[in-house]
């Protein structure tokens, strides 16, 4: 007797999504085990306790597992835990090596046997992005690579140093000596948060202000920043299960990424939203100005001639000016589990 173990993770507590989620994960153990319903000898489940709506037990016996006994088990509430997860444990007569399966967001549980999964979020300022993208991360537990503060952080290191982001010579000679490095605290980055380091120094909070936006978009535009940043996105994503959000991920960064979105809205509701987090961070920065802003800022990024903003040819464009961000991030996981 061999005992198979697998995982899934669903989009929300619900029956339809319990009884859907335990079929496609048994259906996978079967077909990738090459198990007959004769050969299981019992299923075993334990999920954790966001999943209140049904019992995989249940779910897996309406899929037709009844010749064999089942289980159910709720796990312990653990901080940082993966959410609204089914794992499962088959025990079966068979002779080959059991070959695991985990499905969806559980594929991060087993980065030694899972494929890797990278997700691109493209976009311009303000189209919701970042909140989407943190959102999916934490949703599917992957890393969440914010890129734009990675420039903001190259920003930060001119400013202090009295440098113009547009002159590209003295901006190499700066930046050619900083670091920039991003970091993951397991606590902090539950909700997608990201530390960025500019020479060991967390500037995560002092790159959020409207002058860094502006200078960011400036030296992205430089062909030295870009190939020093791009390399760091490149070694985390190959590395790491990710979503990343920029501006050039899906035609450049990672054109090969599994899954690829632009997000996008007018430039009313993209400076509205601004204006509206500018002002919960008690920066009080007029509409008009911020508008102003952020048309500038999407010339300077769609023009510039090295990777400019733009969508990627097999991206799909999601219009968020409807929308809020759950129901955008809702709307790109459902795509996401189809496997689009
Ligand atoms: O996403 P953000 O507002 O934090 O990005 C700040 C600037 O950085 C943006 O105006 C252009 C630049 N950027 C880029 O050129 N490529 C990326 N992948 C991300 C950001």
């Amino acid at each position: 007797m061999k005992a198979i173990r697998g995982a899934t993770t669903i989009l929300k507590d619900s029956g339809d999504e319990i009884k859907a989620g335990v079929k496609e994960l048994l259906e996978k153990i079967k077909t990738v085990n090459n198990l007959s319903d004769e050969n299981i000898i019992c299923i075993m489940f334990s999920n954790t306790s966001d999943i209140r709506s049904y019992y995989p037990a249940k779910a897996a016996r309406e899929a037709g597992f009844f010749n064999c006994a089942l289980f159910s088990s709720l796990e312990p509430e653990i901080d940082g835990a993966l959410k609204l997860c089914i794992r499962v444990m088959v025990l079966a007569e068979i002779d080959n090596e059991p070959k695991q399966v985990y499905l969806n967001g559980a594929e991060n549980l087993r980065k030694d046997i899972s494929k890797r999964l990278n997700i691109a979020i493209d976009g311009p300022a303000g189209s919701g992005k970042s909140t989407v993208s943190k959102i999916i991360a934490a949703k599917l537990n992957l890393l969440y690579l914010d890129t734009g503060a990675m420039y903001r952080a190259c920003a930060l290191a001119c400013i202090r140093s009295n440098v113009d982001c547009s002159n590209e010579e003295k901006v190499k000679n700066i930046l050619k000596d900083v670091e920039i490095d991003v970091k993951y605290d397991a606590v902090r980055n539950v909700g997608g948060a990201q530390i960025t380091y500019l020479n060991g120094e967390d500037v995560s909070d002092k790159i959020r202000t409207p002058e860094i936006s502006m200078q960011a978009s400036i030296v992205s535009a430089h062909e030295f920043v870009r190939v020093k940043m791009v390399e760091i996105q490149r070694r985390i994503a190959a590395n790491n299960s990710c979503v990343l959000d920029g501006r050039d991920i899906g035609t450049n960064v990672l054109p090969d990424a599994d899954f690829k979105f632009y997000l996008n809205a007018s430039d009313k509701v993209r400076a509205e939203r601004r204006t509206a987090e500018n002002r919960a961070k008690g920066i009080n920065q007029p509409f008009d100005e911020v508008l102003d802003e952020i048309k500038r800022r999407d010339k300077q990024d769609k023009t510039r001639k090295i990777a400019p903003l733009i969508k990627a040819e097999n991206a799909i464009e999601v219009d968020t000016g409807s929308m809020n961000a759950d129901e955008v991030a809702s709307y790109i996981l459902m795509l996401i589990q189809k496997g689009i």
